[in-house]
């Protein structure tokens, strides 16, 4: 997949200039660019990541929770802040992920939500089986 790499060490990854995503419930790790959205880092890995929207902020389906590291991320602005009203489940951990940018090098780690890995699945049933046995409920 396209800017997928080997998950460097944290000190490599600084050099690089790339940010290690983790994911809770998946267990999966990238190391994605700085500047990437946590959207694009589930992208880039194949993580069960629901945009309903195409990553656009018209939408909440990519929501997440940010477990460590939300430090590293941009700001909540004022469109994401209007749809994380409307999320289910919403909690201080909460972020768009198609809005949350990677700003320096560092750790991140991310749930993501039920919601979220929900709509993923409506839109890709052919990926269904690879997606659960992910979480492990396939
Ligand atoms: S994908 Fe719709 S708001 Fe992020």
């Amino acid at each position: 997949m396209a800017g997928v790499t080997s998950v460097p060490t944290d000190e490599e990854s600084e050099t690089a200039g790339e940010a290690l995503v983790s994911y809770t419930r998946e267990g999966l790790v990238v190391a994605v660019k700085v500047g990437a959205t946590l959207l694009e880092a589930s992208e880039a890995c194949g993580a069960p990541h629901g945009s309903h929207c195409g990553g656009v902020c018209g939408c909440s389906t990519c929501h997440v929770y940010v477990r460590s590291g939300g430090e590293l991320l941009s700001a909540i602005e004022a469109d994401e802040e209007r749809l994380l009203g409307g999320a289910l489940d919403r909690n201080d951990e909460s972020r768009l992920g198609c809005q949350a940018v990677l700003l320096r090098p560092g750790r991140v780690l991310v749930e993501i939500t039920d919601e979220s890995f929900e709509t993923w699945l409506d839109a890709h049933p052919s990926e269904q089986d690879r997606a659960l046995a992910l979480r492990g409920i396939g």
